[in-house]
């Protein structure tokens, strides 16, 4: 019932790039951006939108349009609905004439459903803030809890009296039909006939779609009432606007804070969630004490890649969450995870601290999905076997779905690290594991095809994991991860490659001197390569750079690269010979005629001479590395392509063996019971883990091997 000239104004409105942002991270891609599609399981941007043509299509699953078909589909609105919607949203005005009760029947049940909510969310405020009781038992409740009464506006939160129908009667008399206040839910009619209101005596949880709509409602019983038989919440029932497992609590109020931090964090409950905002993380969605979704995990991807797991210290729920912790994964997302202190949840922990000290705990503890296992079960499996393997499988089986190579790779070696266990044992496992699945997708597919079609009335909805939903109310049961007994020869091999730990031994003041682990030999090797440049090439020209003061073109040479590398890193060679050549090539390599191979072959001390001697006439160690039996220039003309790559391998050396050390030392009985020092250590880890993951990228693909 809009007019012609409303439907105009609000069609030049529009804007595709607008409206689709609201709903989907869009990044430039030549002329027009790209994002990840909300019609389907997207796992690289194929949703394409044209601001010139005003349109948005999917090449995937071909779904798009303008931006009405856009909202249509994404908000499942009618055509009519869909212009309301960017009325609202461009501020257009719509004189709509008042609709025949006809037409009102004719509206569609979802509509009529969305409407009903609607009015229920705004009674549901009413009553808590403008009644006697609502204010001294609903809204009281909130404000003992310690919520401010901007969040409690902002959460659109309410309360339902004690009242046996009271809504129902209210619903009436505004004119809603009995058959959508029922199929809400927010009413229920007995066998006797009755009909009572399902959430009286409730502290109500609105529950919001992304763009705002209200599909469902959470009702907590009052504290004085929890003990007993009382279930605490009761949610709206599943019906045809609202499924629990799709929906996540908070997103609306929390889309734009996701974009802004490219971080979304997960926590369990409605209460979490406010409780954050209320400390400043506005990033925050719950799932609402169920396992974690498919659809729920594509709803955060289409806002960020990025996900920190928030744990309440309670190990049930670490266990049920493994299964959550892989299908993020699996979806190609970043995760982390974050332990919180024992018997703590997010809002429990949040009224004891302040927000900056809140926000620098969620910064400092929140670690890769590796280190968190690792945490969690070594301490127990240190001396057990079948545990260790347990855990050494449960990593293998999560690595083995994630999509990214690069990401597999870095996660594999650092499990190498962590562990202590041999890198390319646990490449072949995941790298079996992930054959099996693969083999396991095919059959899967051909039993599909073979077996019956899909009954008419099934869901269209994407395959969701079988066991990942769990019903209404219901909080989510330990799911076992598949095959976690069965101890492959591959699992059983890593274990074996394990290093046995020198730990307990001389830790105090760290290295003893004479501890040369596997990491340790790397840096003196790659160390090495580099001293052999110097002592081959050390005076000689290797590119030109800009002076810094001067901000002319001058000559750097070889050593000069070298010193000038490892001293904005503040590295000091590892060996005192090393150390000693450099620094005498140095000294001299300005001198008129000098030649660093020369000098060194011929110095008075005898072991800077032999050591000289060795790496001058080694043949071998470039070769080995770059050139594969492949007829290159000699190695004096690639002095600038060879000189970055070996001080990478340097630093990165370095970087793995100061990762090694920090695991050690976190593991150590002293440490974990010295919070301060777990927190510093823990800090150094991650610092150390940003710097090894940007050498590694600058190693390339020489790194994956
Ligand atoms: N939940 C639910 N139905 C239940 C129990 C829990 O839907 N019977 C969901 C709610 O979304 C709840 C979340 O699971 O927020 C986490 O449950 P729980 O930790 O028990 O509740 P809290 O959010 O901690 O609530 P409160 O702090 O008020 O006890
Ligand atoms: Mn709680």
């Amino acid at each position: 019932m809009i007019d012609r000239l409303t439907i105009d104004r609000i069609l030049d409105a529009a804007n595709i790039v607008d409206v689709v942002s609201d709903f989907v991270t869009l990044k430039r891609a030549g002329a027009n951006l790209k994002g990840l599609c909300p019609f389907h399981d997207d796992r690289t941007p194929s949703f394409m939108v044209s601001p010139s043509k005003n349109i948005c299509k999917c090449f995937a699953c071909g779904k798009g349009g303008t931006p009405v078909h856009f909202i249509m589909e994404h908000e499942q609105l009618s055509y009519p609905d869909a212009l309301r919607y960017l009325a609202k949203k461009y501020h257009i005005e719509v004189k709509e004439r008042e609709q025949t009760d006809e037409e009102k029947a004719e509206q569609s049940e979802r509509e009529s459903m969305f409407a009903v909510n609607e009015w229920a969310n705004t009674w549901f405020q009413q009553q808590m803030n403008d009644t006697v009781d609502g204010r001294a038992i609903g809204l009281a409740y909130f404000r003992q809890r310690g919520f401010r009464d901007d969040i409690i506006k902002k959460f659109q939160l309410g309360f339902c009296p004690d009242k046996f129908d009271a809504q129902w009667q209210a619903a009436k008399a505004e004119g809603y039909n009995e058959e959508y206040i029922l199929k809400t839910g927010l009413c229920i009619r007995n066998e006797q006939g009755k009909t009572y209101d399902r959430f009286r005596n409730r502290v109500i949880f609105p529950i919001h779609t992304i763009s705002g709509k209200v599909v469902g409602f959470g009702g907590r019983v009052l504290d004085s009432r929890t003990k007993g038989v009382q279930v605490k919440y009761q949610n709206s029932p599943e019906s045809a606007i609202y499924s629990k497992k799709r929906e996540l609590y908070g997103l609306y109020q929390a889309k734009q804070a996701i974009v802004k931090n490219e971080l979304c964090y997960l926590v369990e409950g409605y209460t979490d969630v406010m409780a954050m905002h209320q400390q400043g993380v506005e990033n925050v969605v719950a799932s609402s004490g169920t396992a974690l979704t498919e659809d729920q995990i594509r709803a955060i991807h289409r806002f960020t890649e990025n996900i920190v797991v928030i744990y309440d210290g309670d190990a049930a729920g670490i266990k049920a969450s493994q299964r959550g912790i892989d299908m993020l994964l699996a979806e190609g997302m970043n995760v982390k995870l974050l332990l919180l202190p024992d018997g703590e949840d997010p809002d429990s922990f949040a009224r004891k601290h302040t927000a900056t000290e809140y926000q620098e705990y969620l910064r400092v503890h929140q670690v890769d999905f590796i280190q968190f296992k690792t945490n969690l079960l070594l301490q127990e499996a240190q001396n057990d076997p079948i545990k260790l393997s347990r855990l050494v499988n449960n990593i293998v089986q999560s690595l083995a779905v994630i999509p990214d190579d690069i990401t597999r790779t870095f996660y594999i070696k650092e499990t190498a690290l962590t562990l202590e266990m041999e890198e390319r044992l646990i490449t072949s496992a995941v790298a079996k594991v992930m054959k099996q699945q693969r083999e396991e997708r095919r059959k899967q597919r051909e039993r599909e095809k073979g077996g019956s079609p899909d009954s008419p009335d099934s869901p269209p909805a994407l395959p969701v994991r079988e066991g990942a939903v769990t019903t209404e109310n219901e909080v989510s049961q330990p799911s076992e991860q598949p095959g976690e007994d069965v101890i492959s020869p591959e699992i059983e091999k890593i274990i074996a490659s394990r290093q046995t730990t020198p730990s307990l031994i001389g830790t105090a003041g760290g290295e003893s001197g004479g501890r040369k682990s596997g990491e340790s030999a790397r840096i003196l090797q790659t160390e090495a390569l580099l001293v052999q440049m110097i002592v081959r090439h050390g005076e000689k020209f290797l590119c030109d750079v800009e002076d810094e003061e001067s901000g002319e073109q001058r000559p750097m040479m070889v050593v000069e690269y070298i010193q000038y590398s490892l001293e904005s890193d503040d590295i000091q060679l590892r060996s005192t010979l090393h150390q000693r050549i450099l620094e005498e090539a140095l000294q001299h390599y300005r001198e008129e005629g000098f030649r660093c191979d020369r000098y060194f072959q011929n110095h008075p001390d005898i072991a800077v001479a032999n050591l000289a001697n060795e790496l001058a006439h080694d043949p071998e160690t470039l070769s080995k590395i770059h050139n594969k039996g492949i007829t290159v220039k000699p190695e004096e003309e690639r002095l600038v392509e060879l000189l970055p790559h070996l001080m990478t391998d340097y630093k990165l050396a370095i970087v793995d063996d100061s990762l090694r050390q920090i695991m050690l030392e976190m593991r150590q009985p002293e440490t974990i019971a010295d919070k301060q020092r777990s927190l510093e250590l823990m800090q150094n880890y991650q610092d150390m883990k940003s710097i090894q993951k940007e050498l590694s990228r600058q190693c390339g693909d020489r790194v994956i091997n």
